[in-house]
């Protein structure tokens, strides 16, 4: 019988070694399989680059001690400043007996399967599951963008927009906090809204009423089947990319914003104040404007 192993998230590959044919289960690479619908005891590995946030975390060794099998063995590692200090007591508090090293700023934990304590892993999956967030008024799980509360970004964003109408998309659109809020204007005819993560393409598809909407789970620096001729398109850009600051990545998205957009169409943008956008935007767009600057965020509508 041949082997079954798993793989979440992109660990450094010299610190641990990958079988070829591992599947993916990164919530955060679109086309990867869902350790939640992991048929149970059906791994004999897992190797797993932890999360940083400790719900998420937890989150996911409790999934993989479900879908592992009895004496399956578990590899999970993180820099030390990024949870990795604390996988071996999360690991323990599972069942596990867990072996741990310390490499390159990371810690290394590897563990098997024996007698799961089998309350924890409830309570960690209960605690890290999709929930309505009564403070957002929405759907939403631990691990995604600003998961319980509403990104102060956004809102002022939302303070500012003006009715829009046509056809849009939200670029990075989360669990839809944008997308629901525009689309109480009746003028709109459909919004494309993309994010990379798996989780909050779920929870927007939980939190909009989805007639005028299409949903894509996917790496918009990879998309290469994005609508054009778009009346207007909303971002409050991501700028982080596995944890690590990436101005690189927000560019992109206006960028990708333009090329979407027909002549005269419109990208409403929220940015912190500090991200280097209205360089990027000038050469792109006939019109930059900064319609407000607030509490650290800047908030631009820039004309094609
Ligand atoms: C700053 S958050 C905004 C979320 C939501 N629009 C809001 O206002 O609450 C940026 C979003 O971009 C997503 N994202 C990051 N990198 C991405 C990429 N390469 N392609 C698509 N979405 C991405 C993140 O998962 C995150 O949900």
């Amino acid at each position: 019988m041949t082997n079954s192993y798993g793989i979440y998230g992109s660990p450094p590959r010299e610190l641990v070694q990958i079988p070829v044919d591992a599947t993916q289960f990164s919530a955060l690479m679109p086309g990867s399989a869902s350790l939640e619908e992991q048929a149970p005891e059906s791994l004999d590995q897992i190797i797993i680059h932890a999360p940083p946030g400790t719900i998420e975390r937890r989150y996911t060794f409790a999934l993989a001690v479900k879908a592992l099998k009895s004496g399956g063995s578990l590899i999970t590692l993180a820099g030390k400043d990024k949870g990795g200090s604390r996988l071996s007591k999360e690991l323990e508090s599972l069942g596990f007996a867990v072996q741990e090293e310390a490499r390159s700023h990371f810690r290394i934990c590897e563990a098997k399967k024996d007698t799961p304590n089998l309350d924890t892993v409830k309570e960690m999956i209960a605690e890290g599951s999709p929930s309505f967030v009564e403070a957002m008024q929405l759907w939403s799980q631990p691990g995604v963008f600003s998961w319980n509360r509403l990104d102060p970004g956004s809102t002022l964003l939302l303070q500012h927009l003006p009715e829009l109408s046509g056809f849009g998309a939200d670029l990075g659109c989360g669990v839809g906090y944008l997308a629901k809020a525009v689309l109480q204007s009746k003028k709109i005819r459909k919004i494309a809204m993309y994010d990379i993560d798996r989780r909050a393409i779920e929870m927007a598809k939980k939190n909009m009423n989805l007639e005028r909407v299409t949903l894509h789970w996917s790496d918009l620096r990879r998309e290469n089947q994005l609508p054009n001729n778009l009346d207007f398109v909303i971002t409050n850009p991501p700028f982080h990319d596995e944890g690590e600051e990436d101005k690189s990545l927000g560019q992109g998205f206006l960028k990708t914003a333009a090329k979407m957009l027909k002549r005269g169409g419109v990208c409403w943008v929220t940015a912190n104040k500090h991200l280097p956008y209205e360089e990027v935007m000038r050469p792109i767009f006939e019109q930059v404007r900064v319609v407000t600057e607030k509490n650290g965020f800047k908030i631009f509508e820039a004309i094609k």
